[in-house]
């Protein structure tokens, strides 16, 4: 078998288009028009990163994308599959709870303040979604959620409680948690923010890594070296709309923009 025979999708991975794909998206709340036309794809196997400044509607995108918020107009496609809709513009919510379910859980979301429960165990936190929301079978979801810590290096805080870890453990298991739903993609909202610089290389390495195995990732930063390591694309949002995207090294080595300029040499300055 040739290499190119070797990375080239099997005929029914094709055949289910980009895990991700938004097309002319249009976001308002109330007056607030926040995302004004944008259109994104996610190729399978791809980690695409989202940078701009606060305010330019990077979270709102993500959370566009697994339905946690409407849009008014423009589409989104999960594995080729429109959104259903009725209604429409303020008006306009997905119509199809059971495409609504399947689709939030298989784009696990993993948020800036890690949000995981502090009444469960990190081991009980992983399992929680898998067993309860998919049924899957216990002791399979806690093997596959122990190999899961191991992975991000916790193997041995599974009995923990999440108070008792540092933040960038925390937001390991927040990974882990993320990952055991065995999603078709990750949405990652400043996974680094909340850190400390010393504990963001941890979750970094992490992130690395996934990019390494080929994870389908959406990842909003700040952390423009992150992103010109791990991304396949890299797409600068500006005021709800897309200014520039490209590869990594277009973006960041030539911009073409002033306003990336701009937004460049203030984040580096930081
Ligand atoms: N729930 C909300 N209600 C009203 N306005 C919001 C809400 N969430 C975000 N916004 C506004 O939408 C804009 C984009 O926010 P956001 O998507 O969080 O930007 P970013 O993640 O790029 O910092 C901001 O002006 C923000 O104040
Ligand atoms: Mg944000």
């Amino acid at each position: 078998m040739s290499d190119a025979d070797q990375t080239r999708p099997a005929p029914a991975e094709t055949a289910r288009g980009p895990v991700i794909e938004i097309r002319g998206l249009h976001k308002a709340y109330g007056q607030l028009e926040v995302l004004k036309g944008v259109s994104l794809t996610a190729p399978r196997g791809h980690v695409i990163s989202l940078i701009g400044s606060s305010g330019s509607g990077k979270s709102t995108l993500l959370r566009c994308c697994n339905l946690l918020e409407d849009s008014q107009q423009g589409e989104i496609l999960f594995e080729g599959e429109p959104v259903k809709w009725r209604g429409t513009g303020m008006a306009r919510a997905p119509a199809d709870r059971a495409q609504v379910t399947r689709l939030r859980t298989n784009l696990s979301m993993v948020f800036q303040q890690f949000n995981l429960w502090s009444h469960l165990t990190i081991l009980q936190n992983v399992m929680e979604a898998p067993v309860q929301v998919l049924r899957r079978n216990p002791a399979e979801v806690e093997a596959r959620a122990r190999a899961l810590l191991a992975k991000v290096g916790i193997g041995d805080k599974a009995d923990a409680w999440p108070a008792q870890l540092s933040g960038g453990q925390q937001q390991r298991a927040a990974i882990a948690r993320a990952l055991c739903m065995e999603p078709k993609a990750l949405l990652l909202d400043e996974p680094t923010s909340a850190l400390d610089p010393e504990l963001q290389q941890e979750v970094v390495k992490v992130i690395k890594d996934l990019a390494g195995e080929h994870r389908t990732m959406l990842l909003v930063t700040h952390d423009m070296r992150l992103a010109a390591d791990v991304s396949d694309h890299v797409v600068f949002l500006h005021q709800g709309r897309i200014e520039e995207e490209g590869a990594p090294a277009q973006l960041f080595g030539a911009p073409r923009s002033d306003r990336l300029r701009q937004f460049l040499s203030a984040t580096m300055a930081e």
